[in-house]
């Protein structure tokens, strides 16, 4: 079919995205882009004449892998030299000059604050046939929204908000998303009922950190405002959001989730430490003793939900003593799933002139402690499940197996079921567990 369209003279592009959900969502506002002006994808990336690299700097070793990624383009050109390459997102960001001067294959560079131009900038490369830098120092006020090629027919991203104010030491995003910027309200809610009409099932509201959601805005909504706006959206049968700082979720929240129909029972909120003073040298703005009170709420007023969390290991500093604290608080707060990283040193931030930076063998052990603990509980947890029924959202095939379906949970478990031929893609069914593993639960169709 990629043949069949070439030689049609359709004009072909691939996109390679890297990061978190803000950059697979946007990848799809780059695909929305592209369409309108009669651009097809192509999962060949031989076939294609624009590939596109989304890129993430969060850590370096993500890093890494996309320089290595970049430099395997330069075949590419050098069989097609009519071809334009991309770098955009946050790395394009951070190292515009870096990235001219490297490789010469590369002909735009776009950043993050200027997702929006693509369709400009591409039509310039075209006609002069010159590379295109753009990247803005900072945000518009707000860019404007454009045109989404959604991968998923079941599943959508709604972003509500872009960029980050928290500025924790460690981190590089907010120097490379910019302020924080909300979507207005109104916005968001046709956005998330033209996804009803086209018959998705789920959404996510996306942002670096939801919870400050209408603090930039001339209008009185915040982020309460908006989950009970959505959850008034009677087409779509499941709302989740991501990410919530811990310090701006409260019991209002809490019972919002707990009273609402289609907010998902699932709390996903990155503690980062167990210790007190790494939290504090990492600008979290909370203590353990205030955190543990949020799960102790969560589990009061939503007795099934579930609870995942982001911890960083090898912070600058953290002591043999201040690494068991953060082993002993995931034991007693039992998540459900942990996401853990190596501390990764970024320049631009303050904890990267910290003193006390760990050795790379030292920041991997406590890793992996720390992940052979956090296994041990999310197995026991899922193994809880076992016997009962739940409720999944039906995404599609298994990746390891054709014969079988995978779906999530309300608590964003992955389950595993052999397909039976009566359920569709988007249905809701019930599952019943048999087997319970760290990462999926298996089970059949009732
Ligand atoms: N805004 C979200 C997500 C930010 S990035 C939040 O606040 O949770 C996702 C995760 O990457 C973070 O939660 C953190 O655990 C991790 N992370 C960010 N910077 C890092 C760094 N320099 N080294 C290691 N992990 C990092
Ligand atoms: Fe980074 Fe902290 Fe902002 Fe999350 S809240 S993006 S960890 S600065
Ligand atoms: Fe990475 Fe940018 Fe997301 S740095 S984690 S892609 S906001």
């Amino acid at each position: 079919m990629d043949l069949d369209q070439k030689d049609k003279g359709h004009k072909l592009f691939h996109t390679i995205t890297f990061g978190c959900q803000m950059n697979l969502n946007d990848s799809e506002r780059l695909a929305g882009q592209l369409r309108t002006i009669g651009y097809e994808a192509t999962e060949n990336i031989d076939q294609a004449n624009v590939i596109l690299i989304n890129t993430c700097c969060v850590r370096e070793s993500a890093e890494k892998k996309i320089y290595g990624k970049i430099g395997e383009m330069k075949r590419l050109k050098s069989v097609n030299p009519n071809l334009i390459i991309g770098v955009v997102g946050c790395m394009a960001q951070k190292d515009k000059d870096k990235i001219v001067k490297k490789f010469p294959h590369v002909s735009l560079v776009m950043g993050t604050h200027n997702t929006h131009q693509l369709v400009e900038l591409i039509a310039q490369i075209e006609t002069s046939g010159e590379k295109v830098v753009s990247v803005w120092e900072q945000a518009e006020r707000l860019a404007p929204d454009v045109p989404t090629v959604h991968k998923s027919q079941i599943s959508a991203w709604v972003p509500i908000m872009y960029g980050c104010n928290n500025f924790c030491t460690y981190c590089i995003v907010p120097y490379v998303r910019g302020r924080e910027r909300s979507r207005p309200l109104e916005n968001i809610i046709a956005e998330i009922q033209q996804l009803g009409a086209a018959g998705f099932k789920e959404i996510t509201l996306l942002g670096q950190n939801v919870n400050s959601y209408g603090k930039d805005l001339d209008t009185q909504v915040d982020f309460s405002d908006l989950l009970q706006a959505a959850d008034q959206i009677e087409t779509i049968p499941r709302i989740r959001y991501m990410t919530s700082h811990p310090r701006d979720m409260n019991t209002k929240l809490i019972e919002i989730v707990k009273n609402s129909k289609r907010i998902c029972e699932h709390f996903h909120l990155p503690v980062q430490s167990g210790s007190n003073s790494i939290l504090e040298q990492m600008n979290r703005g909370y203590t353990t003793a205030y955190y543990r009170q949020l799960v102790t709420d969560i589990r009061k007023a939503i007795p099934g939900a579930s609870i995942t969390t982001d911890l960083i290991v090898g912070f600058p500093g953290e002591t043999e003593e201040q690494f068991l604290e953060t082993l002993e608080f995931i034991k007693s707060v039992r998540y459900d799933v942990a996401y853990t990283f190596l501390y990764s040193q970024r320049s631009g931030t303050p904890a990267a002139q910290y003193e006390g930076q760990l050795p790379l063998a030292v920041k991997k052990a406590r890793l992996n402690q720390l992940m052979a603990v956090q296994n041990e509980i999310s197995l026991e947890i899922n193994e809880q499940l076992t016997g009962t029924v739940i409720e999944v959202l039906v995404e599609g095939a298994s990746k390891k197996d054709e014969m079988k379906l995978m779906g999530r949970t309300r608590t964003n478990k992955i389950v595993l079921w052999e397909k039976t031929g009566t359920e569709k893609i988007g249905d809701l069914v019930n599952i019943q567990i048999d087997k319970a593993q760290t990462w999926v639960l298996k089970g059949r169709l009732l």
